[in-house]
């Protein structure tokens, strides 16, 4: 709401108060104590009570600390009296506030007054040097906010409460809580964090909550997710379009490093001449598929024309981390209207050879089973062929493959896929999704049917739930979310017969 577009309230104590002893004299000096960063409530309790006693602008000094002691017994009450702005005064007035320059409150206060002194239309008069420094300020805003919308960049972490993502990111201006909404409504089924120098921000799903300064060392390591941003960028960057100027008044250097692709333009761009004349001399036999490199890399000559002939070849290829005993296949008939995706095999499944032969096979064979899934008829599949895991001990436990992993076992998948032929591909859990789509996409926001559209491969989908989610919950949230599940292979089900009809 605009800081004029409602009756104002009484101020009461606290931030954006006035200090000082005694009303009256509008002339005497006012010191106001607002919040560090963009504090907006504070500017606007603080104008209202200003406004009602007249105070001109020369007569107030605007700071800043972060010491609620400061507040308190001897601040003025003002009573609260309406204010109400031009539009676009009041809509001005928050763009301006997170800017990092210390007259911000000041200048925005003397607007408020010279505006309530009979100047309405002040803001038509872009020559005005406070309507134009003020215009330029909000502008420096906007533009800071793109760059932290397209630049930030997460990486994966896993605490207490499961999977979260983590980004560092260090904004010209106090913009934290105005970019945070953004990154809500883009990654609402994720559990992330945002820390900058000045402040942090936690979305749990539901909640959004403001902390204190991150530090970049509580950042995680580089992991695939960033691999997989890094892999995407070298396979779309084109040579041919290479404009060092352009690319950095676009993306800033001071970005990069929080960038894991940009690691690759100095090579890219080293290698942008020699590129281009190979892209001339190959461009009539490129292939129309666009693959992540590494994945291309290793499989360039690879033409396997049948589902065996592929198996050999991963039959015959080390895991991307070491450890697995063997290669897990898809096992089901080629021609199976439905075909299931998992993530990865896991101990059970390594060792037997076989996919979904531990706890969470054994789970996912009785939901099929209480559905009246055949499981024999259809095809199950892993996203990774190859079981990766951390030895604890004796036991071996089980590790999530990394986006970047996903993204080199996708050359095997989409290959499977076409050989088997499935009318429906049910994916079960977000490494399936990821895998088959090329996206991070929340399975709590995607959950159901789902148009799989990938190169020219177009199939119906089915997303759910992985079955060892259900193994992971606690007993009291089990059964629901067991018959859920239950519930999502019966329309799995009922999708089958409909296009097996
Ligand atoms: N989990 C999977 O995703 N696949 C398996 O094969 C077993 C467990």
């Amino acid at each position: 709401m605009g800081i004029g577009t409602s009756p104002l309230p009484r101020p009461s104590g606290g931030h954006g108060t006035l200090r000082g002893s005694g009303g009256g004299d509008p002339h005497r000096p006012r010191a106001i104590l607002l919040r560090p960063g963009a504090d907006l409530d504070g500017f606007r309790t603080a104008v209202r009570s200003l406004v009602a006693q007249d105070v001109p602008p020369e007569s107030v000094t605007w700071s800043v600390t972060d010491s609620p002691g400061l507040f308190g017994a001897d601040a003025e009450q003002a009573p609260g009296t309406p204010l109400v702005l031009p539009k676009p005064v009041a809509a001005l007035i928050p763009q301006v506030i997170p800017h990092r320059d210390p007259e911000r409150y000041g200048l925005l206060y003397a607007l408020v007054w010279r505006v309530c002194q009979g100047e309405r239309h002040l803001m038509e008069v872009g020559s005005d040097p406070l309507v134009h420094r003020l215009h330029r300020m909000a502008k420096a805003i906007g533009r800071d906010l793109h760059k932290m919308h397209a630049f930030l960049r997460f990486r994966r972490a896993e605490d207490r409460g499961g999977e979260r993502y983590v980004a560092w990111f260090e904004p010209d201006h106090h913009i934290l809580e105005a970019a945070a909404p953004f990154f809500v409504a883009r990654f609402r089924g994720m559990r992330w964090s945002i820390l900058t120098p000045e402040g942090s921000a936690h979305w749990d799903t539901e909640t959004l909550a403001f902390g204190p300064p991150g530090d970049r060392a509580q950042l995680p390591e580089g992991d695939g997710f960033e691999a997989g941003w890094q892999t995407y960028y070298e396979s779309t960057f084109n040579p041919a379009r290479t404009n060092l100027k352009a690319m950095r008044a676009e993306m800033p250097k001071k970005y990069w490093r929080n960038m894991p692709e940009t690691a690759a333009i100095p090579a890219l761009v080293r290698a942008a001449a020699g590129r281009t004349e190979a892209m001339i001399e190959r461009e009539p036999t490129m292939p129309t598929r666009r693959e992540p490199a590494r994945a291309v890399a290793a499989m360039a000559d690879q033409d396997p024309k049948t589902l065996d002939e592929l198996n050999a070849i991963i039959r015959r290829t080390e895991p991307l981390v070491p450890g697995a005993t063997q290669a897990v296949l898809g096992e089901g008939p080629v021609g199976a209207t439905v075909a299931f995706v998992g993530e990865q095999p896991g101990d059970q499944e390594d060792r037997q050879g076989r996919p979904f032969v531990g706890p969470a096979g054994q789970l996912l064979s009785r939901a099929m089973a209480e559905a009246g899934i055949d499981r024999g008829a259809s095809y199950l599949t892993n996203a990774v062929k190859h079981f990766k895991f951390e030895e604890r001990g004796k036991r071996r436990i089980h590790q999530k493959p990394t986006a970047g992993e996903v993204s080199h076992y996708r050359w095997w998948l989409d290959r499977e896929l076409e050989f088997v032929g499935p009318k429906l591909v049910v994916a079960l859990g977000a490494t399936a999704v990821l895998a088959l789509t090329g996206k991070a996409i929340p399975i709590t926001r995607a959950r159901g049917p789902f148009r799989f559209d990938r190169h020219d491969n177009r199939f119906q989908g089915f997303i759910t739930v992985h079955p060892s989610y259900l193994l992971r919950l606690p007993d009291e949230a089990k059964a629901d979310a067991y018959a859920a599940f239950v519930e999502d292979l019966r329309r799995v089900e009922d999708l089958r017969r409909e296009l097996a009809a």
